[in-house]
């Protein structure tokens, strides 16, 4: 057990590389697997979440090894189609891995994933979305037991929402599958894009990936070499901490295009962007603005996983900012830990927070309550008066590749701490 110590009310000045995107890589990696060759992804982060996901494609047969960020899966001997409970319950987005199983083995046994921190995700869109393609699932005991006996068909697939995972499963499944998948109101995340741009290495023919429409057929299928886009989300986060802390640094291998909707609202907050080719500079000093109404929305909307990143800077922003959160039922778990700093914050009707910004936060002794959430805390502490402890640091590590060296490169005083075990 650990946790991370903040000292805060130190500017953040330097400069500091993105990260690869963990929601890019973990639909990659499970691709990989079916493929029966060998990718060699490069800018994977070094995260929990993708060495689960890792410890997933090591169960079913495949070689991996990894050099630096650079992860090499070779999945041509992959004999598994079973993904046991126990490595399915370390990370909910690996349910990704039942498309894949099914267009490399036509049947797969998985765990049904159950809610998580954030709310109940169901998964009836992926499961309605694979048996329009010809799979039969039954459900005991609470493993998914999946088969298509005829093989995957190409179908047209309407989502009543763009679901990101739904829409990586089928274009998995797409892979084998015959014929041509359509998938209308498809998520139109750059984590879709860049599983597209994987895909059509590895000799498929993906168009339209990044709109509304996909379309999927499938050829003969390799292993590829691809860069894993930076993590969009985690620019936001350095793009909070700035807001919070007051500074200007410099973050190199960003792709703008993907922070489009989020810049706006960190500029209406008061912080100031340059951008030169892959590197944003971003600065903020004095106390952030707030910001009317936010609301979190799919692509090209303002992301569900910056919500809490931002209130951490609209806690204490000059005025009154209201966040409406209605892409997931459970993300305002941020909010008791903010208040303990001193926020002023309410929640209505489980999805709107009025957000009260105060003149300062102080430090306090949280818990992190979910990846973002979790940040979110980190990131208020760096501009909060006094020291902060933030328990239950793992949901950080799932997503954050060298969360206190990375602030404290950029002059923040943050430490992780060992707890003995009683
Ligand atoms: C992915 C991201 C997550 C991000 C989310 C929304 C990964 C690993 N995770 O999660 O960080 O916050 O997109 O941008 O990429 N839903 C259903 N039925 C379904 C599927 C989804 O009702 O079958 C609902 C969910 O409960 C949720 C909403 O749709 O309320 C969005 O979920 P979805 O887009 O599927 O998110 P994930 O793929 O789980």
């Amino acid at each position: 057990m650990e946790n991370i110590i903040i000292n805060g009310g130190r500017e953040l000045h330097g400069s500091v590389k993105l990260q690869g995107s963990k929601n890019s890589i973990l639909p990659i990696l499970a691709a990989s697997a079916a493929t029966g060759g060998v990718s060699v992804l490069h800018n994977c982060p070094k995260l929990s979440d993708v060495e689960a996901a890792i410890a997933i494609l090591r169960h079913i047969g495949c070689k991996v090894q990894r050099k630096g960020h650079t992860v090499i899966v070779d999945s041509s001997d992959v004999n598994g189609f079973e993904i046991p409970d126990s490595l399915m319950r370390e990370m909910r987005s690996s349910i990704v891995f039942l498309g894949a199983l099914l267009a490399r083995f036509g049947k797969a046994k998985v765990s049904a994933p159950g809610g998580c921190e954030i709310g109940l995700r169901p998964i009836d869109l992926h499961l309605c979305a694979l048996r329009r393609m010809g799979t039969s699932i039954s459900e005991e005991g609470g493993m998914l037991e999946c088969k298509c006996p005829d093989g995957l068909f190409g179908r047209h697939v309407t989502l009543n929402f763009p679901s990101v995972g739904a829409t990586e499963n089928i274009m998995l499944a797409a892979m084998n599958a015959k014929g041509e998948t359509v998938i209308t109101n498809a998520a139109r995340e750059p984590e879709i894009v860049d599983l597209a741009e994987y895909l059509n290495k590895c000799g498929m023919n993906i168009t339209g990936a990044g709109q509304s429409v996909i379309r999927i057929s499938g050829g003969k299928i390799s292993g590829a070499e691809h860069r894993i886009i930076p993590d969009r989300i985690v620019a936001s986060t350095f793009m909070a901490a700035v807001a919070c802390a007051g500074g200007r640094i410099n973050v190199k291998d960003v792709e703008k295009e993907h922070l489009a909707p989020v810049i706006p609202v960190f500029e209406n907050a008061g912080c100031i962007f340059d951008f030169n080719g892959k590197e944003m500079t971003v600065e903020s000093f004095g106390r952030p603005r707030r910001v009317r109404l936010l609301r979190t929305m799919p692509y090209p909307g303002f992301p569900t996983d910056s919500q809490a990143l931002f209130m951490a800077v609209a806690a204490k922003a000059s005025g009154t900012s209201i966040i409406s959160e209605k892409i997931f039922e459970n993300r305002f778990r941020h909010v008791p830990e903010l208040i303990k700093m001193g926020a002023d914050i309410r929640v209505e009707d489980c999805c709107v927070a009025v957000v009260e910004g105060v003149k300062k936060l102080h430090g306090a002794r949280v818990t992190a309550c979910d990846l973002r959430g979790g940040s979110a805390l980190a990131v208020a502490a760096t501009g909060a008066e006094g020291q902060t402890v933030i328990e239950n640091i793992h949901h950080i590590d799932r997503g954050c590749e060298a969360f206190e060296e990375t602030l404290s490169a950029l002059g923040a005083d943050i430490k992780r701490v060992a707890l003995l075990q009683e």
